[in-house]
């Protein structure tokens, strides 16, 4: 107890005497602790990161060392997040001057991994991790060509977000503090690499490749890709990197990505990151899209070949400036990060396409958001619906959820349609400068929010309300859609045969071509579930739902098909859940056979799942296990 007390005597003095270390000063949130990281990064921290790095398909590792430049300091210790790694050894000092030093890895949390503490002295400034990846590692998707598109070469690429970084990279895994990083790169002679960073637009036959990053970004940025990729511009400072067998598609698809650039620095001012690239991934891709910085990692399900899912991509550009010029302090200020940005994408896409067609996508968000809240007022977190979340000892994937991504824009939409929006907009422009390459909190913004639109111009706003309570307040804007209206209506007619059987058949001769994406989501969603399984193939018959549809209307579908007992479409299901990795297509699908009350549903997702998990990358695949054990 007497020893206990002395220590913490020590602990308060020496708390009392610290200055913040230079980082620290420049930046908002300097007392901020992450729940989700063991680093020290308010007494010592990485500036710039080297990464010297092999890649091997054979053995499926990569190995080699992260050379960490730290800031001025006075501490002892320098303590990084590392998970599912193998530490060979640590040293101090630059590149041919290295001493070894002691160091420990702490014990393996499930979720956050393990501390490694590295020994250092005051004038230490060069720590180098030489390490290697291991099969437990949860960023890496290893692919055999039988996974691509050529079938020829294997693929590789990473996933750090949220904090998966630190199963590949030894390193400070919080988005608290932002590097720089620089990284020379070996690969098989066959691929090209590539990352979020300044990137080689040819292979070389050396197969050696080197990145510079040279903005500071948080470490879930960090991302590469390896595979057989080519590259083609789309002109104005944008191009898509994919395999030979996909660039023609994918240049067709994302044509309108330097109009979208250029709408967004008509809103906000302009992009800071010098170029914007896509790079195609395969299928297993758990995500739509993920905003590595000047590489934006895109999923195969966006080359619906109409452009209809392209505001994905407006999406992950919207991240150039909410997410990655101004990043959330931790998971639990996540909606900084996704509602600004779905607000975002929201108005380039109005730019570009017109408000009815961003009223549509803003609405078929809002049947998402409904059905959420409904879900979670029910769950054992409500409190989860709250804007800024209390994620402390769980998963910060579990705040990825319609909240911080949907509640969060139409907050943003609220505070418009009560400020007007050229308020709005100087607002936010301002708040993309100001904040330029830092990390904020929740309590930054509503402060910034509070001193630089409401008081200004004398509105009352319940920006608490919206932020620390369960719900949509009432307050919230209301959108609507003619063209979602009539589709709800003609579901309803088959919600209603036979009384209505003029429309029905009046409607089953149209073409799916006649109606976009998100009209054909608002039907499927608006079908009962005892519709008749024989109407139910007529509509299949008509529109090819099962078949031809694009995997985004897929989804519903499937979802419905279980729901309504249809279970002539159970090939054509299987065969889109075995290719398929994107989580949010899938996971809904595997919860209705879950929480089918029809024999055999859940055993069919067991089946399913055993068949394709090997074609989902981490991400989903624990979270469709997890789903599967529930039961
Ligand atoms: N940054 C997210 C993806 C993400 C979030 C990965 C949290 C890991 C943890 C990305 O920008 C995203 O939101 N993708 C969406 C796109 C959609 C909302 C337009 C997706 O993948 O569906
Ligand atoms: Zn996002």
């Amino acid at each position: 107890m007497r020893y206990f007390s002395l220590l913490l005597l020590i602990f308060v003095l020496f708390a009392c005497n610290s200055e913040p270390i230079e980082a620290d000063k420049k930046n908002t949130s300097s007392k901020t602790q992450d729940p989700h990281s063991y680093a020290n990064v308010h007494e010592i921290r990485t500036e710039h990161l080297h990464l010297e790095l092999d890649v091997n398909f054979d053995n499926q590792t990569i190995y080699g060392v992260a050379r960490h430049t730290m800031s001025k300091h006075k501490t002892s210790e320098a303590i990084f997040d590392v998970k599912g790694l193998e530490i060979m050894k640590v040293t101090l000092g630059k590149e041919g001057k290295e001493k070894a030093t002691e160091y420990s890895v702490g014990k393996n949390d499930e979720l956050l991994g393990a501390p490694l503490k590295v020994k250092v002295g005051k004038n230490d400034r060069n720590i180098n991790i030489y390490y290697k990846t291991t099969e437990a590692t949860e960023a890496l998707d290893w692919l055999p060509p039988s996974l691509t598109a050529g079938k020829e070469h294997p693929f590789l690429y990473t996933q750090g977000q949220a904090i998966l970084t630190r199963s590949w990279i030894p390193l400070q895994d919080t988005p608290l503090s932002r590097i720089t990083y620089s990284a020379d790169i070996t690969v098989p002679s066959d691929l090209m690499a590539v990352m979020s960073s300044k990137n080689p637009t040819e292979r070389n036959d050396a197969g050696e490749y080197h990145f510079e990053m040279n903005q500071p970004i948080p470490a879930y940025l960090i991302a590469m890709a390896v595979g057989n990729l080519e590259y083609v511009s789309l002109g104005n400072k944008c191009g898509v990197y994919a395999e030979p067998q996909l660039t023609a598609s994918a240049a067709y698809e994302f044509q309108d990505v330097p109009k979208m650039m250029q709408a967004a620095e008509e809103l906000y001012g302009d992009y800071q990151w010098d170029q914007y690239d896509i790079v195609l991934l395969p299928y297993s891709f758990p995500f739509g899209g993920m905003e590595n910085p000047r590489l934006t990692f895109a999923n195969p399900t966006l080359l619906a070949g109409d452009q209809s899912l392209v505001s994905v991509i407006a999406h992950e550009l919207a991240h150039s400036w909410s997410g990655n010029l101004v990043t959330n302090a931790t998971w639990n200020d996540f909606w900084l990060n996704e509602g600004f940005t779905v607000y975002f994408e929201n108005r380039i896409m109005e730019k570009l396409y017109g408000k009815e067609t961003a009223d549509i996508l803003a609405l078929i968000e809002f049947q998402d958001l409904t059905v959420a809240l409904e879900d979670m007022a029910a769950s054992e977190h409500p409190e989860d619906t709250h804007l800024k979340l209390e994620l402390d000892h769980r998963s910060p994937d579990e705040g990825m959820t319609d909240i911080p991504y949907v509640k969060g824009a139409y907050f943003l939409r609220t505070l418009e349609q009560k400020v007007g929006r050229p308020k709005m907009d100087a607002f936010l422009e301002r708040y993309f400068s100001e904040f330029a390459f830092k990390t904020i909190t929740t309590a930054d913004f509503e402060t910034y929010l509070t001193e630089n639109l409401l008081k200004p111009n004398k509105i009352q706003f319940n920006t608490k309300e919206w932020i620390y309570e369960n719900g949509l307040p009432e307050n919230c804007t209301e959108i609507t859609s003619n063209r979602l209206d009539d589709m709800i209506e003609t579901a309803q007619a088959f919600n209603a045969v036979p009384a209505q059987k003029q429309k029905i058949s009046s409607f089953l001769v149209k073409k799916r071509s006649d109606f976009i994406t998100q009209e054909w989501q608002t039907f499927i969603r608006n079908l009962d579930h005892n519709l008749d399984p024989a109407l139910m193939g007529q509509l299949d018959k008509a529109f090819e739902f099962s078949t031809n549809a694009n995997p985004a209307i897929k989804s519903d579908w499937f979802k419905l098909c279980v729901r309504t007992g249809y279970t002539a479409a159970r090939p054509e299901m299987k065969a889109y859940l075995c290719k398929i990795g994107r989580r949010w297509f899938i996971e809904s699908v595997y919860q209705c056979l879950v929480d089918s009350d029809t024999e055999g549903d859940y055993e069919f997702a067991l089946e399913v799942f055993e068949a394709a998990k090997n074609n989902y990358h981490y991400v989903s695949r624990s979270t469709i296990e997890a789903l599967l054990k529930k039961n």
